[in-house]
């Protein structure tokens, strides 16, 4: 079974695939945004398997992206980052972002090309926070641009270790990530049990994209991914467009992105 990190890492590289090549010849430009970029490699823990992170993969398609734009936060996971991108694609037009991505989120806007008539764009971000600290109005603000987001909802450990804090305490985080406040009444109203919170947290986030006229997201079509060891329910993969073909591209990636060993094109 694989772990929690290559499953991810699956799933978004056959994403990437399909997005790069379907969308060359429908879009004038095609730019990839990683909001949560890391330093380009990842470790899987306790092991000495290292993967390429999410933006090595955007860079390695096939038919590469025409822009890329990269944020991180750690300056030292940044300068990793930098310096390995450009080893691997010293060609490709990078934009690399040291900060906050929610604070950076101007800036960020600013380096997606402006579109015309004759120069149509379309963004693809990938959201991979560590936990649920998603802040709903950076993906509002990107979303005044056509941009398709694949999100990572790491509702998980996070909504289940913290439940009363954020159910019934002071936290905004559930706020901030949903970009309201009323999910508390629909909780209590909805007379759901604890258990059934993560699945509750997924499809409010699936609502509050709907409100940006993102086509509507059922959990069925999100990837459940759970902990290889105790079954723990970790995170949804979730993608949100404005348009079916996008969905086309993430129905095949649901159906070959399970277990099996090959992929029709590998
Ligand atoms: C789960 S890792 C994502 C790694 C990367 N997407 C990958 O798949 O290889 C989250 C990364 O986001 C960075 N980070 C955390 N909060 C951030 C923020 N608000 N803005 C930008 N980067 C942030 C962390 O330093 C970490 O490298």
């Amino acid at each position: 079974m694989p772990a929690r990190a290559e499953t991810k890492y699956r799933l978004v590289a056959m994403y990437d695939e399909l997005f790069a090549t379907g969308m060359k010849d429908k879009w004038g430009k095609r730019v990839y945004i990683d909001l949560y970029a890391g330093a380009g490699y990842s470790r899987i823990q306790g092991t000495s398997t290292v993967l390429k992170g999410s933006p090595i993969l955007a860079l390695t398609v096939q038919h590469p992206f025409d822009k890329y734009i990269f944020c991180e936060q750690a300056p030292e996971l940044f300068e990793a980052l930098k310096t390995r991108a450009n080893r691997i694609a010293p060609s490709a037009d990078i934009n690399f972002v040291n900060g906050d991505c929610d604070v950076e989120i101007e800036r960020i806007l600013a380096l997606v090309p402006r579109p015309s008539a004759s120069n149509t764009v379309l963004s693809l971000c990938f959201v991979d926070p560590f936990d649920f600290g998603i802040k709903f109005e950076t993906l509002r603000t990107l979303s005044s641009f056509y941009v398709d987001f694949l999100v990572l909802l790491a509702v998980g450990m996070d909504a289940n270790r913290n439940y009363d804090h954020y159910v019934d305490g002071n936290s905004t985080k559930i706020d901030d990530a949903l970009g309201n406040t009323q999910w508390r009444k629909r909780w209590k109203e909805s007379g759901a049990r604890r258990k059934d919170f993560r699945a509750f947290l997924a499809a409010e986030f699936a609502s509050s994209m709907e409100s940006l006229h993102y086509l509507h997201q059922e959990l069925d079509q999100m990837k459940l991914v759970r902990s290889v060891e105790k079954n723990l329910l970790l995170y949804y993969l979730a993608l949100f467009s404005r348009n079916d073909i996008a969905y086309r591209f993430w129905k095949d990636v649901l159906k070959y992105g399970t277990d099996q060993p090959s992929l029709p094109w590998e």
